[in-house]
């Protein structure tokens, strides 16, 4: 943890990287795959202006100006200690807060710049807090770091000038390397926007290698310009094929607490999303954005607390979910585990509930939230689940487990071109 004699920890960068087998990073990425729901966090100077992160370059603020920001943002000590309960009770497992976001301030006690937390009017190490909230709640922590920087002198001109680049690619390496070197064990290293260099340009390889020097089992994503361990789709869903994955999105439109930004999504959507996600292997990145004070917007608490409740009883669903073949359906997404099939409901029918074009014959059905049975009946083209509420019984999704004799499959074309025509001339 950040003692006072903190600082960077050497390491040989010519140290050959050991290869790794399929398996080896299987069981590294284990813990991360099972998770399935992390909370990204974003915080820092925009927080004060409240008028999202990017609005440094989106308004064109003159550094000078921007940087008294610094001035003003003295959140309230520990406040990821409510986000990390607040995570705990939504179902999240892991947590990924932005050491340093494209603004170029820095969250935690670096010797490399004054331009950080504990030397500006907040005059404490935010990434402390953060990584000592997030164990208090058995979180994984992860960090997100933007190699993309609007205040260093060399953060544009590094494109250019081979002096400049020498001196801003030491700088980043040297700021990831305390942030690996000084908060205890870090669970994942979440790059963003690698501009204005290439992955040559920003010596990535070197860097991640030191990475995994001083962080053995981390997990890195891939906007450092290499792959490394899984793709970052943003605000959409997009299943890879070969790689792991996860989205990321907002609850509302903006990742920096934007005051005005009211375009909330509902506790619903959110369910959805997790679940588009679960069916495809991936994870759920989602995002709150703090107010400079360390508090939570008051929608992302209730959301958040809502879908975990449903986590709560419809976790096996979720966390352990293999990729899932079934996948068509007016009202209800669904997730798989070997045999067993998760019909998530969430726009309810009323007493019956049917799939078309299973490939699988379903032996039984029960509500996962309350173990209730259901009644299944099975046609060529047709499976219904009979007798269910007329009202739908969870919230904000009803899930129907279905036990079927192999894995689970759908063919809804089968439906369109086999399902028996009316004899030609026979009127209804
Ligand atoms: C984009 C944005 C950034 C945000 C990130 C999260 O790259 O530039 O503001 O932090 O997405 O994925």
């Amino acid at each position: 943890m950040m003692g006072a004699g903190a600082s960077m920890i050497a390491v040989d960068a010519a140290a050959p990287q050991s290869q790794e087998t399929p398996e080896e990073r299987a069981a590294r990425m284990q813990w991360w795959h099972e998770a399935r729901f992390g909370m990204f966090i974003h915080w820092g100077l925009y927080s004060v202006l409240a008028r999202h992160e990017w609005a440094m370059e989106l308004e064109g603020i003159p550094v000078a100006e921007y940087e008294q920001l610094a001035k003003r943002f003295t959140p309230k000590p520990n406040s990821a200690r409510a986000w990390a309960k607040l995570a705990k009770a939504a179902g999240q497992k892991y947590m990924v807060m932005t050491t340093k976001h494209h603004e170029g301030f820095c969250q935690w006690n670096t010797k490399l710049t004054n331009y950080c937390a504990p030397k500006q009017a907040c005059g404490r190490d935010l990434v402390h807090e953060f990584v000592e909230a997030a164990h208090a709640e058995g979180m994984r922590v992860g960090f997100y770091y933007s190699l993309m920087d609007w205040h260093h002198p060399d953060g544009a001109k590094c494109a250019t000038d081979e002096a400049a680049r020498r001196r801003f690619v030491d700088y980043t390496h040297g700021l990831v390397n305390e942030l690996c070197s000084n908060y205890g064990k870090l669970d994942v290293l979440w790059y963003d926007v690698h501009w204005p260099l290439d992955a040559a340009g920003w010596e990535s390889e070197k860097m991640n290698a030191m990475v995994r020097q001083l962080q053995p089992g981390i997990i890195i994503n891939n906007r450092s310009g290499i792959p490394e361990d899984f793709d970052t789709p943003e605000q959409h869903i997009q299943a890879s094929k070969d790689h792991a994955w996860e989205a990321c999105m907002t609850m509302n439109d903006s990742w920096g607490y934007q005051r005005a930004d009211d375009d909330w999504k509902s506790s619903k959507t959110i369910a959805r999303n997790l679940i588009t996600c679960a069916r495809g292997g991936g994870n759920y990145l989602l995002n709150i954005g703090p107010k400079a004070d360390g508090s939570i917007p008051q929608p992302s608490i209730d959301t958040l607390t809502a879908v975990g409740k449903w986590l709560h009883k419809n976790g096996e669903a979720i966390y352990t979910a293999e990729p899932c073949k079934v996948h068509s359906s007016a009202f209800a997404g669904f997730t798989r585990k070997g045999n067993t099939l998760y019909i998530h409901v969430h726009f309810w029918p009323g007493e019956t509930v049917a799939v078309g074009g299973l490939t699988v014959k379903v032996n039984s059905a029960r509500l996962l939230a309350n173990g209730a049975k259901v009644r299944v009946v099975q046609e060529p083209f047709r499976t219904r689940f009979e007798g269910l509420p007329a009202v739908a019984p969870d919230s904000p999704v009803t899930t129907i487990v279905a036990e079927c004799d192999a894995e689970p499959d759908q063919n809804t074309l089968a439906i369109r071109e086999n399902r028996p025509r009316r004899g030609v001339g026979v009127d209804f």
